[in-house]
């Protein structure tokens, strides 16, 4: 970032060039579209414009014109203000875009700034000190330079013997000695609004001379010179700041050089990051310090964690919120809020409107949605919860389906505090469970539960025995049932033998343990 100045005017407009195609790309989605960090290309470009306060914003499009407006009404309420949208009907090139820009526009007067939709690491802060330039210098044209060993593609700067800037020589159109000039142009310039529309009145009334017979912006700064303006640059010393994206490769190289950033400003802050290369936050993302990032995690989204939480390693989290000390294992999560101290996973899936209280915990293979689970209750296996309200220190045991759908409508489950559910429940919504009551080992609950009682829908267990031995003879069920059946009676003759006395309740075909009452089968741990 370069040095930034309270005092940087506030520019009368600041114009986007996105109308360009972006062929490059080889993708039916408009290059300026194509999202980084979570936000597309243009949404950097407009936020970090927006971030100077200019009266107008306009954003010149042309190419997928549509979705353009409709991304940028959006983005409005993002910003709180609203944007432009100037139309290029042909791209004639970058000074007949920024004309284009200024036909939408009133009459203005001082700095008109010019930047790229496709250049998204640009930071206000760098356009600020480009404002700043501009004016403490008193230039007429003020452009962003930076330097690259191999300048190729990029317009050259060209300099007098006292340094002053004296024109642009796009690479077309340079001799070998003008190309080997290290310094190139952004693409980002300040001008004055009158030295602006009076060089793009020239430019249009001018043919062409240029190798691409466009209208180059780059001539109207030259013009300036000529007219004995003062015309200045200002160098950005990290040359990823103006790199523009025009092919998927500089797509991803752009994208993990923002991560980079990101997640070094978040480091900078006290999060800890075990593996910053296999590790993606987007911009919106809030992380406190003490937060830790295992690898193989992604916070998408306006995802917050607080102080302490752990999350990771696999997950990836968009729209959501972590709670103090909280940690999230291996979960696939998307608008969900965890409470403080609560476990997630491994292996949760956490749908839209999945709320977790304090302490609470979601286990493996659970997948929740529209559901709120209260402090400290537990849900801990194989489980799905869907439009559901559960309140305080509760547990559902394993492999239980919250039934929410009858095919028509989705309804409500409701189930109180301390209320322990036996595994295997289904749980035929709507219904209600009250307060403290349980519920034995697969049960179908269709019914109201009243406060305290216990839920039993499953018959009395039966055992016929023999029958495998009968129906499915010589199989290595009906063999090994058969050993275990002849063991046992061995076991038993060898021990009635040192004791007569002892009386067998009802013989070998006694059902061993039966309980009356089903168990409740929902402690697994
Ligand atoms: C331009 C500059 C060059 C500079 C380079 C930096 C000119 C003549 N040249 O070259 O000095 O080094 O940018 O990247 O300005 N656009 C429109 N309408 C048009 C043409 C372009 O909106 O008619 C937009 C494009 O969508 C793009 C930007 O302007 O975002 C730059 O256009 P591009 O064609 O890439 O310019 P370059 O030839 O690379
Ligand atoms: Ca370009």
């Amino acid at each position: 970032m370069l040095e930034t100045s309270p005092d940087a005017p506030n520019p009368a407009a600041v114009v986007v060039l996105a109308a360009g195609e972006g062929r490059r790309m080889r993708s039916s989605k408009l290059k300026v579209l194509h999202e980084i960090g979570g936000r597309p290309l243009l949404g950097h470009a407009v936020h970090a414009a927006a971030a100077l306060a200019p009266e107008h914003l306009v954003v010149v499009a042309g190419h997928g014109r549509e979705t353009v407006r409709d991304y940028l009404s959006g983005l409005a309420t993002e910003l709180s203000r609203s944007t432009l949208l100037a139309i290029q009907e042909q791209q004639l090139g970058t000074g007949h875009a920024v004309a284009c820009a200024m036909d939408s526009l009133p009459a203005l007067t001082g700095p008109v700034m010019v930047t790229y939709g496709d250049v998204p690491l640009l930071d206000s802060g760098t356009l600020r000190g480009l404002l700043t330039e501009h004016a403490v210098a008193g230039n007429a044209v003020t452009v962003l330079t930076a330097e690259l060993p191999d300048a190729t593609g990029y317009g050259r700067i060209l300099r007098d013997q006292d340094g002053a800037v004296t024109a642009i020589v796009e690479q077309r159109d340079a001799t070998p000695e003008q190309l080997a000039i290290r310094e190139f142009n952004s693409g980002v310039y300040v001008f004055e609004a009158d030295v602006l529309r009076d060089g793009l009145t020239r430019l249009a009334d001018a043919a062409p001379s240029n190798a691409q017979g466009e209208l180059y912006l780059t001539d109207v700064l030259g013009m300036a010179h000529q007219d004995g303006r003062r015309v200045g640059a200002l160098r950005c010393p990290d040359p990823w700041l103006v790199a523009g994206v025009n092919d998927q490769l500089q797509l991803s190289q752009i994208r993990a050089e923002l991560n980079r950033r990101l997640l070094g400003a978040w480091m900078r802050a006290g999060v800890t990051v075990v593996d910053p290369s296999n590790t993606w936050v987007d911009v919106g993302v809030r992380l406190a310090p003490d937060v830790l990032l295992h690898p193989g995690t992604q916070l998408h989204g306006a995802t917050t964690v607080s102080e302490g939480a752990q999350i990771g390693p696999d997950t990836t989290l968009t729209d959501c919120w972590i709670g103090q000390g909280a940690t999230v294992v291996r979960t696939h999560g998307t608008g969900a809020e965890i409470g403080a101290g609560a476990n997630v996973g491994p292996f949760a899936y956490l749908r839209p409107g999945a709320r977790l209280g304090d302490h609470g915990k979601i286990g493996t293979f659970v997948e929740v949605k529209n559901a709120e689970i209260g402090r400290g209750t537990k849900v801990p296996h194989l489980t799905y919860v869907g439009d559901a309200t559960i309140g305080e220190g509760s547990n559902i045991g394993a492999s239980s389906v919250f039934v929410n759908y009858d095919g028509v409508t989705k309804n409500r489950t409701t189930i109180g505090s301390y209320v322990k559910t036996g595994s295997d429940n289904t749980f035929v919504a709507p219904v209600t469970i009250g307060d403290g009551a349980y519920s034995g080992a697969g049960t179908v609950v269709r019914n109201d539960v009243p406060p305290g009682a216990l839920a039993v829908s499953a018959g009395e267990q039966r055992n016929i025995e023999g029958w495998v031995m009968r129906r499915r003879a010589g199989t290595p069920s009906a063999l090994a049932a058969e050993q275990a059946i002849e063991k046992a009676n061995t076991e038993q003759s060898s021990s009635t033998a040192g004791a007569p006395e002892q009386v067998l309740s009802d013989g070998p075909s006694d059902t061993v343990g039966a309980p009356t009452a089903p168990r409740g089968g929902n402690d697994l741990g």
